[in-house]
C-alpha cells in the first residue's frame, strides 16, 4: 500500500493510473479537490478496490495521522501542491499554505508514523517528494543545464514555496533520519493537463477559435517531459533511489514557447483542419509575466547513471499523443471549463 497526495491532479492522476496498471499494490489517494483536482481523471478506476480515494487536506494532521495508522503505507508519494506560476503571482497565500505548511504537516505525520515502525518496515519506508526544476532559477542561453548540485535561486512565489518544501524534506532527513528522496522535474505535458498551462491552453483555445496568448517575445525556453515518463522516473527513484538524494528528471528537450505553440498549431492543422485557415493565425503576443524565468533545462544524467532511467518519448511522439488525447476527450475539456475556470481566464488574460 502506498499513500499518494494530490492524486486527482494532472501528474498525480497519471501516476495513480499507471501505478495500478502496472502493479497489484493498492493506493490511498488523498486530495483536497481544489480547482485543479478532478475525479473525472480517475473515472476508469471506479469499482477498483485497489484505489481508495480520500477527500481531504494534507494540512489536516488528524486526518493524515489516521490514514497512516489505518492503512500502514510503505511509502508516501507527495504530489499535492498549488502548481501554477501565474496563480502564485495573483495570490501567493495558498502556495505558502499547501506547499510549505502542508508539506511540513505531512513530514511531521510521516515522522511520527515512521517512528512506530520496526525492522524491515521501518528500513523500507520512503517519503518521496515531487518537486520542480524551477527551484534552480533561470539559466542564461549558454549556461549548462541544471544539475542536482546547482544552487537554489527561486524567482516566483510558486518556485520559492517549492524550494522551501524541498529544504524541509532535506532537513527532516538530516535531523530526524526520515528516509526521503526528492525528484525535481521539468515541465510535464500529456493527458489530463488542466488547460491553464501552456500546452493544453493552446489546444483548447485553438479548437475554440480563440487567441493563443504568447507571453512577451515567446523565446522563453523550457524542457518538456511527457507525463508518463515522469511517472516512470518517480517509480525508479522510489524503488532504488539513494536516501536523502535528489534526482533531476527531464526530457532532454529544450524548446522555446513560440515553437511549442507552432508545433501544436501544425498538429491541429493536420488532425482537425479549420476551414477558417491555419491555427497559427490565432497566435497573439501579450504582456509578459512579471519575473518571467527565461530558460530552464535539465541535466538528467544522474538518474540515468544510477537508475538506468531515460524518457521513452521524444517531443514529436509525446505531443502527437497529447493533441490526439484532447481531440478524443472533448467531454473532459468541457467539464473542466467550469465557472471557476472562466473566472481565472478573465483574471489572467483580460488585463494583458
Ligand atoms: P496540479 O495543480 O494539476 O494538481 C495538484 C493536486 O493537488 C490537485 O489534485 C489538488 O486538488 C491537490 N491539492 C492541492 N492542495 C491540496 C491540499 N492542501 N491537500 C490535498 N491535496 C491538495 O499539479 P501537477 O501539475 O499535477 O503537479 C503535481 C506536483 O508535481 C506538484 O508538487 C508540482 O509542484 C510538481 N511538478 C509539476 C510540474 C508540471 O509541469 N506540472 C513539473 C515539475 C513538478
Ligand atoms: P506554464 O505552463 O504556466 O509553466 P511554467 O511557467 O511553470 O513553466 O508556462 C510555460 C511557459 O509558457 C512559460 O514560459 C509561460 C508561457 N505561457 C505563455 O506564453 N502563455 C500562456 O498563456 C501561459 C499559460 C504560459
Amino acid at each position: 500500500m502506498i499513500l499518494v497526495t494530490g492524486g486527482a491532479g494532472f501528474i498525480g492522476s497519471n501516476f495513480v493510473l499507471d501505478w495500478l496498471a502496472q502493479s497489484d499494490e493498492p493506493v490511498i489517494n488523498l486530495d483536497a479537490l481544489t480547482y485543479a483536482g478532478n475525479l473525472a481523471n480517475l473515472a476508469s478506476l471506479q469499482g477498483n478496490s485497489r484505489h481508495v480515494f480520500v477527500h481531504g487536506d494534507i494540512g489536516d494532521r488528524t486526518l493524515v495521522d489516521q490514514l497512516l495508522r489505518t492503512h500502514q503505507p510503505r511509502a508516501i508519494v507527495h504530489f499535492a501542491a498549488e502548481s501554477h506560476v501565474d496563480r502564485s503571482i495573483h495570490g501567493p497565500g495558498a502556495f505558502m499554505k499547501t506547499n510549505v505548511e502542508g508539506t511540513f504537516n505531512l513530514l511531521e505525520a510521516a515522522r511520527a508514523y515512521w517512528g512506530t515502525l520496526q525492522g524491515e518496515a521501518k528500513a523500507n519506508f520512503r517519503f518521496h517528494h515531487v518537486s520542480t526544476d524551477e527551484v534552480y532559477g533561470s539559466l542564461k542561453p549558454t549556461d549548462p543545464p541544471f544539475a542536482e548540485t546547482n544552487p537554489y535561486e527561486p524567482n516566483s512565489p510558486y518556485s520559492a514555496s517549492k524550494a522551501a518544501s524541498d529544504h524541509l524534506v532535506r532537513a527532516w532527513h538530516h535531523t530526524y533520519g526520515l528516509p526521503v528522496v526528492t525528484t525535481n522535474c521539468s515541465n510535464n505535458y500529456g493527458p489530463y493537463h488542466f488547460p491553464e498551462k501552456l500546452i493544453p491552453l493552446m489546444i483548447v483555445n485553438a479548437l475554440a477559435g480563440k487567441p493563443l496568448p504568447v507571453y512577451g517575445d515567446g523565446q522563453q525556453i523550457r524542457d518538456w517531459l511527457y507525463v508518463k515518463d515522469h511517472c516512470s522516473g518517480i517509480r525508479a527513484v522510489l524503488a532504488s533511489g539513494r536516501l536523502g538524494e535528489t534526482y533531476n528528471i527531464g526530457g532532454w528537450n529544450e524548446m522555446a514557447n513560440i515553437d511549442i505553440v507552432k508545433t501544436v498549431c501544425a498538429l491541429l492543422d493536420e488532425l482537425r483542419p479549420d476551414p477558417a485557415g491555419p491555427y497559427a493565425r490565432l497566435i497573439t503576443y501579450v504582456t509578459d509575466r512579471p519575473g518571467h524565468d527565461r530558460r530552464y533545462a535539465i541535466d538528467a544524467r544522474k538518474i540515468e547513471r544510477e537508475l538506468g532511467w531515460r524518457p521513452a518519448e521524444t517531443f514529436a511522439t509525446g505531443i502527437r499523443k497529447t493533441v490526439q488525447w484532447y481531440l478524443d476527450n472533448a467531454e473532459w475539456v468541457a467539464q473542466v471549463q467550469s465557472g471557476a475556470y472562466k473566472e481565472w481566464v478573465a483574471a489572467n488574460y483580460q488585463a494583458r
